[in-house]
């Protein structure tokens, strides 16, 4: 027995000293991005190859081409799993960061855009979920090239800036055919996004799953940012689409947060059909109880809107309690058979917080000046182009108004716009982005455009 145990030990030791030194980079990640005001702490968390290994990291945050050193505060090394406490630079301006950690040999490991620098949330917000999302690549070669589904999330994103959310939710089916070339196309597109971004998975995302996790980060997560919480469930995996170990978990989450302002998202929606259908009365009274003034699905490519009895309410957006909200495909194939808007149509929806209220979150599809029952916005309606001679034109195809569109305008200098208001300028290489402050009036179209700034 003693024998034995010699021999097992010395095997360990062995294949501890020989096999290479790795690790992987859990969170935060681009799905799961850790939100935090400049000067603020944020934690990463390794994956160890070797138990009790403690590598020597030099870690910054990079964005548009400058990097910031961060300040590491606290370790704690528990058998293969480091979680790194890192002190963000007081001085590093607004925006989404690469998470950049270097190792002993000089390779680097990067996170792309999972830490976003950002005041605390305010009391009014808007926010963009979206869902069901466009099939990418498809071209050659080997599907890494360009498909009909890229020119339309490349149209989507701008629409998305313009509205410049606080927050942009993915709600799931993010890749419907499982291929690594979708989840690399969804990355190149996710990164032109403005906002901080919190993606969950779907069904679809099991085909493929391995891409989902490398790109996107876990299955269910919570992201924290000052008194909003945002919770992400995994109804995706064909069983009984919420295991009663995640609703555990979902219970000890929440009841941790019970001062929090809660947003909840998950694929599956909670009624009707193709659905959650287990510990849903469970889950109403925990949201109930929570005061969570919205839960959002995706997974039935149609608008639809539910109280917490299950009844799909037609008479209007405004009622008492949570509503639960399925929002149509951004561009997979519509069912209008299961929705309740005015027309269906690829979009996505923008919704409003005004503390832990929910403010408008349906489009006014029938152009009556009131929002309609459960309509989403609709994609492709608002267009964003930049001009041959330098500006860009934005063309509404709305029945509401955009109060406080965001149109990024470049210029190979510094500049000012003719309309609107300068918000900042940044340099990307050689170009400078121009951020302006414009409201943009339903069905106007309007040219902002970059001019000398009068001495
Ligand atoms: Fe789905």
């Amino acid at each position: 027995m003693t024998r034995a145990l010699a021999i097992f030990i010395a095997i360990a030791a062995f294949l501890w000293a020989s096999l290479p030194l790795r690790f992987d980079v859990r969170g935060p990640r681009l799905g799961i991005p850790a939100l935090l005001a400049p000067g603020e702490h944020f934690t990463a968390e390794l994956f160890l190859s070797h138990p009790g290994w403690r590598p020597a990291l030099e870690a910054r945050l990079e964005r548009d081409g400058v990097a910031y050193p961060l300040e590491l505060a606290s370790d704690e090394l528990s058998w293969n799993r480091l979680e790194l406490e890192y002190r963000t630079p007081g001085e590093a301006p607004y925006g989404g960061y690469d998470l950049v950690l270097v190792d002993g040999s000089g390779t680097e490991h990067r996170r792309d855009r999972s830490v976003f620098l950002s005041p605390p949330p305010a009391h009014d917000l808007r926010l963009v979920q979206l869902a069901d999302l466009p099939t990418f690549g498809g071209g050659g070669p080997d599907g890494f090239g360009e498909g009909p589904g890229d020119a339309e999330m490349r149209r989507i994103v701008r629409e998305i800036n313009l509205i410049r959310p606080d927050y942009v939710l993915i709600s799931g089916d993010v890749a419907y055919v499982g291929g690594w070339f979708h989840y690399y196309k969804l990355h190149e597109h996710l990164l032109d996004l403005e906002s901080p971004l919190i993606c969950v998975l779907g069904n679809h995302e099991y085909k493929g799953l391995a891409g989902y996790l490398e790109t996107m980060g876990a299955p269910r997560h919570i992201v924290d940012h000052g008194d909003l919480s945002f919770v992400s469930l995994n109804t995706g995996h064909g069983r009984d689409q919420l295991t009663a170990s995640q609703f555990r978990w979902l219970v000890d989450s929440m009841e941790q947060r019970s001062d929090q302002r809660c947003v909840v998202q998950m694929h599956h929606p909670l009624f009707w059909k193709r659905n959650v259908f287990v510990r849903v009365d469970e889950m109403v009274e925990l949201f109930d109880e929570h005061e969570v003034p919205i839960v959002l699905s995706g997974h039935w490519h149609a608008d639809n809107v539910f109280d917490g009895t299950g009844t799909s309410r037609t008479d209007g957006p405004d009622f008492e309690g949570t509503k639960y909200v399925t929002t149509t495909a951004a561009g997979a194939n519509l069912h209008p058979e299961q929705s309740t808007a005015f027309e269906s149509y690829h979009g996505y929806r923008v919704f409003e917080l005004h503390g832990g209220e929910l403010g408008r979150y349906t489009y006014d599809g029938d152009a009556d000046g009131l929002p309609d029952a459960s309509s989403s916005h609709p994609a492709h309606r608002m267009l964003i182009e930049d001009l041959p001679d330098g500006g860009l034109r934005i063309k509404s195809g709305w029945t509401q108004d955009l109060i406080g569109a965001t149109a990024t305008v470049r210029a190979d200098r510094e500049l000012v716009p003719d309309r609107g208001q300068l918000l900042r300028r940044r340099a990307r290489g050689s170009e400078v982005l121009h951020e302006v402050l414009i409201d943009v009036p339903a069905g106007s179209e309007l040219v902002i455009r970059l001019v000398e700034e009068a001495q």
